[in-house]
């Protein structure tokens, strides 16, 4: 493929010029959560992997390090380790849970071998007369905090001084001021540790002096300004999908270069109810955006007929979005540039950034890029996270609706029948699924619920309305809590509400005469029923 990405060393604005906080990760997915709440106390964070070396380091400039939590025991063969001239660069460390571990190992403290370990709420006290500069007056001197580790830090390294404690870790945080180095066993970065996002704080704008400028109009008024000096006068288009991160990306580079941008929207038909007529309105309407408007739903019926096979049906999907897109960008012939409302994690889940974190799933937007386009690519949402988008997005102008939708796979409905798709069965999806997200938004739900959405699958049941036998389909209805859908927990909605939507969904939904809801979390299950 001959795309011109701008990866990740043309948006690296991190050198230089504003506090960067580096995040290094360990594994097991605990880096992308701090790198959230460094972010979310308005300092940059980057996630890098622990094979850095500290010349790396140096090279990046950060303000801070954050050492991340990882599944291993220091004592392991093979257990990840930071190049320890980093130790020596003077830059604030903060070593999290394995972080803290490796700070005491590596410096010369000991590390126990687990005996039972802790996991989950615990109580740290104060170590009596130590003086801690980690752990502020305004922190209780006995805090719950959240743990999950099996061998804890038993001495400190010299030059360090150990200033809490609890039942099962006698070092649970250990400091030493003079070198800028603090350890915490616990996990900060969670919920459950009520006083975790203050230590967080107290860490990154007291300790360590960074600037908390990051904010979504410096992110805005740094894009503006790339994106003009990478396009200059020349043509972009960008393919709206619905969701909020193309949506979010379009207008970003639309208030950059104004009518050099154009918009695709490729309707595949397997759009949720009322979809198609909001992008009109709010990209063509409200912003001025030029859109073309593609209603191919008609193919994509006819491409997957007789389909039944979940890859299979993604694959048609894929393709002919391709094509359909091609087709109607064909007379764009002046277009350089090609949006993509790619996000961070989508860079690290992909190895883009070669961070440990596990890849948990390959990512799946709709279809890809054809093989031979010659556009390069902006990707200006490459350095954020889902919240960041959508407080980037108010801040643009987009309406709620948009900024909030729920994340909306690239295949659509067709991956939430089962089976094979028509246009009859998608009708009965597209009504049962406005109102399962209908009854969410009014019990005031919307923000908490990651996705809540109807399924169709491909069975009948037996029912019985007004005396008569009914042969009809369930609905199933899904609805997940999540940070950033690698893991989810079912949603515990209220009763009174699936009532309401059970009884909607059957009274007003012709064709189906049952409704189920999906108690699985993943994993095991995934979010999607395909
Ligand atoms: P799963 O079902 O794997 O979904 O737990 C995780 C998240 O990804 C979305 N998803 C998709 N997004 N193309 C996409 O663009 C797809 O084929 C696709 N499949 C799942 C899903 O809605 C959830 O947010």
């Amino acid at each position: 493929m001959s795309l011109g990405v701008f990866g990740a060393a043309d948006y690296d604005l991190s050198v230089a010029q504003r506090s960067t906080v580096l995040v290094v990760d360990f594994g097991a997915q605990y880096a992308q959560l701090i790198a959230r709440r460094v972010r979310e106390h308005h300092v940059y964070s980057e996630i890098v992997p622990h094979t850095i070396t500290a010349a790396e380091v140096a090279a990046k400039n950060p303000t801070a390090i954050i050492l991340s939590g990882g599944p291993k025991s220091v004592h392991i063969d093979g257990a990840p380790r930071l190049d320890p001239a980093v130790y020596d660069s003077g830059v604030p460390i903060l070593g999290i849970c394995y972080g803290a571990q490796l700070i005491a190992h590596q410096l010369g403290g000991e590390v126990a071998r687990g005996t039972r370990g802790e996991y989950g709420r615990t109580q740290m006290a104060r170590i009596t007369g130590s003086k801690s500069t980690l752990l502020t007056t305004d922190i209780p001197a006995e805090q719950d905090v959240w743990m999950s580790h099996f061998d804890a830090i038993s001495q400190v390294p010299v030059g360090f001084i150990a200033t809490a404690s609890t039942p099962d870790a006698p070092i649970a945080v250990l400091e030493n001021a003079e070198r800028r180095i603090w350890g915490v066993q616990y996990h900060p970065e969670v919920v459950h540790t009520p006083y975790g996002a203050e230590v967080l704080k107290h860490f990154l704008h007291t300790l360590a002096n960074c600037d908390p400028s990051w904010t979504m109009g410096s992110v805005i008024d740094e894009q503006i300004a790339l994106v003009r000096a990478q396009v200059g006068k020349q043509r972009v288009i960008c393919g709206l999908s619905g969701g909020v991160d193309s949506a979010v990306a379009a207008a970003l580079v639309h208030r950059a270069i104004g009518s050099q941008l154009t918009c695709v929207y490729v309707d595949t038909g397997l759009m949720r109810k009322g979809e198609s007529d909001q992008v009109v309105e709010t990209f063509k309407r409200n912003m001025g955006i030029e859109l073309i408007h593609v209603d191919s739903g008609a193919k994509f019926f006819d491409g997957l007929k007789g389909t039944t096979e979940p890859e299979a049906k993604r694959k048609i999907i894929g393709e002919l979005f391709v094509r359909v897109f091609e087709q109607h960008t064909g007379g764009v012939t002046d277009a350089e540039f090609l949006v993509q409302g790619t996000l961070y994690p989508d860079v690290i889940e992909s190895g883009g950034s070669d961070g440990t974190a596990a890849v948990i799933k390959s990512h799946h937007n709709v279809g890809g890029l054809p093989e031979d386009m010659t556009l390069k690519l902006i990707e200006p949402l490459r350095a954020l996270v889902k919240d960041e988008v959508r407080r980037l997005g108010s801040e643009l102008g987009l309406p709620d609706e948009i900024v909030w939708r729920q994340p909306f796979p690239g295949p659509g409905l067709g991956v939430r029948i089962i089976g094979e798709v028509t246009p009859e069965k998608v009708a009965i999806l597209q009504e049962a699924d406005a109102i399962v997200r209908e009854e969410v938004r009014l019990a005031g739900l919307e923000r908490e619920i990651w996705q809540a959405f109807a399924v169709l699958p491909d069975i009948r049941s037996v029912g019985v309305q007004g005396d008569e036998r009914t042969y009809a389909y369930p609905i199933i209805i899904r609805a997940v809590t999540s940070d950033d859908a690698m893991t989810a927990d079912w949603a515990r909605l209220p009763y009174d509400l699936l009532e309401r939507m059970s009884s909607r969904i059957i009274n007003e939904v012709d064709g189906v005469n049952r409704v189920a809801y999906d108690i699985t979390s993943k994993p095991p299950g995934t979010i999607e029923w395909e």
